[in-house]
Parts: structure tokens; C-alpha cells; sequence
């Protein structure tokens, strides 16, 4: 058997013998985006440390967890914690969790992070739906040995943003009036933040926000023909021609503020979904 394969059974049957139970839907936290934990009634929580092959969390940040609990009535495996490519992991390593995920049933994934706003239009603390993705880390998680094999090659990217979910959270956002705007994220490696010059041609490339995260998973759960949704919480605005250093703190206090937001409109819509699969 191809040995990526194994490597995912092994962590599913680990987690199925634990007492995870087959589940839909499966979120993957961001950076200081532990909130949403926090509101979850946790019925299991399984370090990644205890998980076979599960690479470990490196930033501190994030608390590398697995969970199964229930948000809003609704069950859902929660990723706390996830790895990023200036961790120095492979993409495999990074796309992990998704591969896992969707071998314990989940077929519809949301997925939170932390960026920075390119639209100067964008407010910090805001939400951003990702409606679209510049992948800018180089490679591919779909080009690594073995991982062909896992699911077909050339998968399409022509809209890796579920659009009626998107329309769903707008409806919902604008109802609890909590701002909430669209736009195209920017993954890059990191860990540095960008220079001047660097927010400006990611704005003449098209970005609206930038981070170091999400886009490998959201590729990976396309192959794997997942339902996709995507939200970035601002924790900065990045404007080449006014840019102050980069205030760490302050970010995590943006990422705060944000997440709760980010909560109230996941929880009022998987309210309004409770009585159905979600699909
Ligand atoms: N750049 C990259 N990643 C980020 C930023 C940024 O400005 N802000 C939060 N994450």
C-alpha cells in the first residue's frame, strides 16, 4: 500500500478506537484563534502529540489539539492548532489533518486565519471571506511523492470557495450586522512580515488580504472534494506608504476581538442549518 496512505490510516484508526465518531463537518483554526474552542462542548480531546504521525504544533500560539464536540448543536471535529510551511514542514505534514479529517467522514471544512489587509478599505478586527486564493509559497501539496495517489492529480480551482455558503454568511452577517467582506487572499511562506514594496505588488496582483496560511489545506480538501469555506480575521492593515512596525501584541488583540465575531456568525449559522446535513 502507498506508504501516505498507511500513514493516514494509521492516525484514523488511532483516533476511531479513541471513540472519534464519523463526522461532516470539520474546522481547522488559525493563529490565536482559539476562541471558537472555547464555546465548543467538548466530548474528546486528543493532544496531536498522541496521534501517529500527527506532526507536532511548533508555535506557541496554537495549542495542537484534536476535538470532537458539538457548536450549536451541531458535532464537528475541531483541528486547534495547525502547521505552517515557515515551520519548515512538508506539505504533506501541513495537509495532514485535512487527509485525516475527511477519512473520519468530514466533507465540509471551515478553515480561520489570521491576516493582514492589503484593501486599505478593510477595517482590523474585520472578517474576510476568502472568495479566492493567490498561492504564493511555492510547490504544490499535490506535488509531493505519493500524494497522486491519494486523490486525482489536476484538480480544478475554478472556485475553491463554496459560493452558496459564502452567500449564506453574507446574508447572515448583514442580518446581525457584523461587517464582513470578500476578498482574495495572499499565502506566502513568512515568517517575516512584508516589506513597502512587498504590499504593493501583492495589491497590483490582486490581494486583499495576506497571510501564511490555509491555501495548501484548501487545495488539499478540493482534491479530496470537500465543501470549502475560508475566513480571515485582520488583524492589520498594511499600507506601503504608512507602515509602522509590525506591533505583535496588538495583532493578537485584533485576532481577538475578530474571532468573536467570526463565532457569533458561525454559530447563528450552523444554528440555522442544525436540522440538516449540512450540505
Ligand atoms: N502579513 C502576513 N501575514 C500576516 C499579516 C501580514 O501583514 N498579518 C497577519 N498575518
Amino acid at each position: 500500500m502507498n506508504e501516505r496512505q498507511s500513514q493516514i490510516d494509521a492516525a484514523v484508526s488511532f483516533l476511531s478506537k479513541q471513540g472519534i465518531p464519523n463526522t461532516s463537518l470539520g474546522i481547522i483554526l488559525g493563529t490565536g484563534l482559539g476562541a471558537l474552542a472555547t464555546a465548543l462542548k467538548v466530548e474528546k480531546s486528543i493532544s496531536y502529540s498522541e496521534i501517529p504521525n500527527f506532526p507536532e504544533a511548533t508555535v506557541e500560539s496554537h495549542e495542537g489539539k484534536l476535538l470532537y464536540g458539538f457548536l450549536a448543536g451541531q458535532s464537528v471535529l475541531v483541528c486547534q492548532g495547525r502547521f505552517h510551511r515557515y515551520e519548515a514542514y512538508s506539505y504533506f505534514q501541513i495537509t495532514f489533518p485535512v487527509r485525516v479529517l475527511q477519512a473520519l467522514g468530514v466533507h465540509s471544512l471551515l478553515l480561520s486565519n489570521a491576516a493582514g489587509a492589503i484593501n486599505l478599505s478593510f477595517e482590523k478586527a474585520g472578517l474576510m471571506l476568502l472568495s479566492d486564493h493567490l498561492f504564493l509559497q511555492g510547490g504544490s501539496p499535490l506535488a509531493e511523492a505519493g500524494v497522486a495517489e491519494l486523490g486525482p492529480r489536476f484538480v480544478d480551482m475554478s472556485q475553491p470557495y463554496d459560493p452558496s455558503w459564502r452567500q449564506q454568511f453574507a446574508d447572515l452577517a448583514k442580518s446581525l450586522h457584523i461587517p464582513l467582506y470578500q476578498g482574495v487572499y495572499a499565502a506566502v511562506v513568512g515568517p517575516q512580515l512584508e516589506t513597502a514594496a512587498e504590499y504593493r505588488y501583492l495589491k497590483t496582483i490582486g490581494a486583499d488580504a495576506v497571510g501564511m496560511s490555509t491555501v495548501p489545506e484548501v487545495i488539499v480538501a478540493r482534491q479530496l472534494e470537500m465543501k470549502v469555506l475560508a475566513c480571515a480575521v485582520l488583524t492589520d492593515v498594511c499600507d506601503p506608504d504608512n507602515l509602522a512596525p509590525i506591533d505583535i501584541p496588538d495583532i493578537f488583540e485584533q485576532a481577538k476581538k475578530g474571532e468573536l465575531r467570526l463565532l457569533e456568525l458561525l454559530q447563528n449559522w450552523l444554528q440555522s442549518k442544525r436540522h440538516y446535513e449540512l450540505s
